[in-house]
């Protein structure tokens, strides 16, 4: 079994990749939504939470833990890799894909505080050739909109077109999802940004990078039945429906 986990739904954008490419696969995804948002926390409380939920996943059978969150990758994965002894595949922030394929040379990162100030964030950046010019946006109020379910609307509009409009006005051409909440509303951040821009999802190469681990774990490529199991901390009532809706989405 692989676990995925995430402060809330936004892992679920990583967990359809992962299911997408390995069907076979059973998967546990616990959203840690008693806790979320993680962006504004400190990477203590975060650590923690990490080895609080890769202790569960362990204990139900995971062989390999996706840490469907940019902010929690930041604050432990080197953490949960010493501490453990399975692979922990985390979120890589897609900087480096964009800046090799813009045109304009200045890419926009969405992404959470927690992300923003962590050290993978700034060794990545460090790699990018000078020219490349980088404007980030905290995305205020978005994971929030997402884990009520609201994706689009007038709402989510607003808060979008505060963080992109800055990127568009400094000619971004590509714009960057650093938070696995973001994915599901790529099609207003896309509306939006009209069609000469490029919205990034890291997603897919995260769930290429995973298959990629497992294969080296084992013989036997997919050897689960395709099940999936889904975990929550919070007390949330409506979360088995909202999971659904997220998964179709
Ligand atoms: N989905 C998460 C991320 O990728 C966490 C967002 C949050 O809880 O603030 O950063």
């Amino acid at each position: 079994m692989i676990g995925v986990y995430d402060s809330g739904m936004g892992g679920l954008s990583v967990l359809k990749e992962l299911t997408s490419l390995m069907p076979g696969e059973d998967f546990t995804y616990f959203s840690d939504d008693a806790y979320c948002p993680y962006g504004p926390k400190d990477p203590d409380f975060i650590r923690e939470r990490a080895s609080i939920i890769s202790q569960e996943l362990i204990k139900d059978g995971a062989e390999m833990i996706v840490v469907a969150c940019n902010t929690a990758t930041a604050a432990a994965i080197s953490f949960l890799r010493e501490k453990y002894p399975i692979p922990f595949v985390g979120m890589e922030p897609a900087i480096k894909p964009a800046a090799i394929n813009s045109r304009t040379g200045v890419i926009g990162v969405l992404a959470t505080q927690g992300t923003f100030k962590g050290s993978l964030y700034h060794s990545t950046l460090e790699k990018l050739p000078e020219n490349v010019r980088i404007i980030e946006c905290v995305g205020e109020g978005l994971v929030e909109t997402v884990e009520k379910g609201i994706l689009e609307g007038q709402e989510v509009e607003a808060l979008i077109h505060k963080c992109i409009d800055p990127m568009l006005a400094a000619g971004a051409d590509h714009i960057v999802l650093g938070c696995t909440h973001y994915p599901f509303l790529k099609p207003v951040i896309e509306k939006i940004a009209g069609a000469g821009v490029t919205v990034v999802n890291p997603a897919p190469a995260v769930a290429r990078q995973a298959e990629k681990i497992l294969s080296g774990l084992r013989n036997v490529r997919h050897c689960g039945t395709g099940h999936y199991c889904l975990r929550h901390s919070g007390p949330g009532t409506e979360i088995q429906s909202l999971f659904q809706t997220f998964l179709l989405n």
